[in-house]
C-alpha cells in the first residue's frame, strides 16, 4: 500500500464530494436568484443580500461561506463579491458559458438513483419521460447557451451550402427537439424558412410550442409528437441535437432521415464531444458525459426498439458507421467545441 497514492486519491475524492455538495448549493443560488442579485460584482454582507432577495440571513451566511470556500465568491471583511468571470457562468443567462441552469441535469441523477438501481439490476431500460422533470428543463438550460453561441454563427455556416438555403427559404426538421431551444434559435435567425420540431416525449413538445410562442416565432416553428422513425414531411436540413445516441435505433433514425431529405439535403448531427477510444475520453469532459450516459442516455436507448446503446461517448468513427449503415455516402466533421462534435451527413 502506497500511502502517498492513498492520500492523493483521498484528496481527489474529498474534492469530488465537495463538488457534488456545491452543485446542490448552485441549485439554491439559481432558484433563489442569489447569483443574479450579486451580478453587479459589488461586495455584499449576508444581511444586505437577505434584504435584496428576501432570504434568511443566517442561512445566507452559510451559503455564502460555502461559495467562498469553493472560489465561486471572493470574501473580505465579512463581505462577499461575485467576480465578473464567475457571474458569466452563474448569473448571466445569455452568456455562452452560463452553466448554473444546467445544474439540475445533475440533480436528476440523484433524484433518479433508485430507478437506476432497478434498471441496472434488470434490463437496463429507463425511458427519458420516466426521469424527474428537473431533467427536461435542465437539459434545455444546459444546452441552450452553447446553441446560442455557436449554432447560427459557426455550425450552420460550416455545412455545405445550408445557410444560403436557409436565407432563401428552406424546410428544416429538428428531431428529438426537447424543449425546442435549437429550433427557436434557428427560427429567429432565418425568418424565410419553416422549422418543424419532433420529439417522442409529449410534455417536451408542449413546452417547445410554448417557447416558440414566447419568442414570437410560432408561425414558422411548429412542434409535434413523433418518433425519429415516423415523422412526416420532406426537408432540406434535418438536425439531431444531442439526441441520436439517446435513441434505441440510431441507424433506423438515420435511415428515416435519408428518406425524408429533399434532393441534395443535409443532416446536421450534434453529439457530445468524444474521441474514438475509451482512453481518448478519460478526461474531465469524458467523465461528466459517461456519468450522464450511465443514468440518462444509455438507459433511454435500452428502453427503445433495437436498444443499440451507443452511449454519449460514441465518437466520430462509430457515428460515421451508423450513417454508412443507413445508406449515407458522405460524412465529415464540420466543426467542434470542447463539448460538441458537429458532423455533416449527406446521401
Ligand atoms: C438529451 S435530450 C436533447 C433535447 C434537445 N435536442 C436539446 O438539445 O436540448 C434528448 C431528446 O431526445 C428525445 N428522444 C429520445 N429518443 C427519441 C426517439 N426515438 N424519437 C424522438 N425523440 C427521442 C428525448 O425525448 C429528449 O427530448
Amino acid at each position: 500500500m502506497d500511502e502517498a497514492k492513498l492520500n492523493e486519491f483521498m484528496g481527489r475524492l474529498v474534492s469530488d464530494m465537495g463538488g457534488a455538495a456545491m452543485l446542490a448549493s448552485v441549485l439554491l443560488g439559481d432558484e433563489l436568484g442569489l447569483y443574479k442579485a450579486m451580478a453587479d460584482n459589488q461586495p455584499v454582507t449576508p444581511d444586505e443580500l437577505a434584504e435584496r432577495t428576501g432570504c434568511n440571513p443566517r442561512l445566507l451566511r452559510e451559503w455564502l461561506s460555502a461559495q467562498a470556500a469553493s472560489g465561486y465568491l471572493e470574501h473580505a471583511d465579512g463581505r462577499f463579491r461575485l467576480p465578473e468571470e464567475q457571474a458569466l457562468a452563474l448569473a448571466v443567462e445569455d452568456s455562452p458559458v452560463y452553466v448554473a441552469g444546467g445544474a439540475s441535469v445533475l440533480a436528476a441523477l440523484y433524484q433518479d438513483k433508485d430507478k437506476l438501481v432497478a434498471a441496472m439490476r434488470g434490463d437496463g431500460a429507463l425511458p427519458w419521460g420516466d426521469h424527474h422533470p428537473c431533467l427536461f428543463r435542465g437539459t434545455e438550460r444546459f444546452f441552450r447557451p452553447g446553441y446560442r453561441a455557436h449554432l447560427v454563427e459557426e455550425w450552420l455556416p460550416a455545412l455545405d451550402g445550408v445557410v444560403d438555403k436557409l436565407r432563401s427559404g428552406a424546410r428544416v426538421a429538428d428531431i428529438g427537439c426537447g424543449h425546442g431551444a435549437s429550433t427557436v434559435i434557428m427560427a429567429e435567425a432565418f425568418p424565410a424558412s419553416q422549422f418543424f420540431g419532433f420529439d417522442y416525449h409529449a410534455p417536451s413538445v408542449e413546452t417547445a410550442s410554448r417557447r416558440a410562442h414566447e419568442a414570437g416565432v410560432d408561425e414558422r416553428a411548429q412542434f409535434a409528437q413523433a418518433s425519429a422513425k415516423d415523422y412526416p414531411g420532406e426537408y432540406d436540413l434535418i438536425c439531431f441535437f444531442d439526441c441520436l445516441h439517446d435513441m434505441g435505433d440510431p441507424v433506423g433514425a438515420a435511415r428515416h432521415a435519408g428518406q425524408r431529405l429533399a434532393a441534395d439535403g443535409s443532416v446536421l448531427l450534434v453529439e457530445p464531444y468524444a474521441g474514438d477510444s475509451l482512453e481518448d475520453n478519460l478526461t474531465p469532459v469524458g467523465r461528466l458525459f459517461y456519468a450522464a450516459s450511465t443514468f440518462i442516455c444509455t438507459p433511454n436507448s435500452l428502453s427503445q426498439e433495437v436498444g443499440l446503446g451507443l452511449g454519449a461517448q460514441a465518437g466520430e468513427a462509430r457515428l460515421r458507421k451508423v450513417f454508412e449503415e443507413a445508406g449515407f455516402t458522405r460524412f465529415r466533421r464540420a466543426a467542434e467545441t470542447p463539448f460538441n462534435l458537429i458532423l455533416e451527413a449527406r446521401r
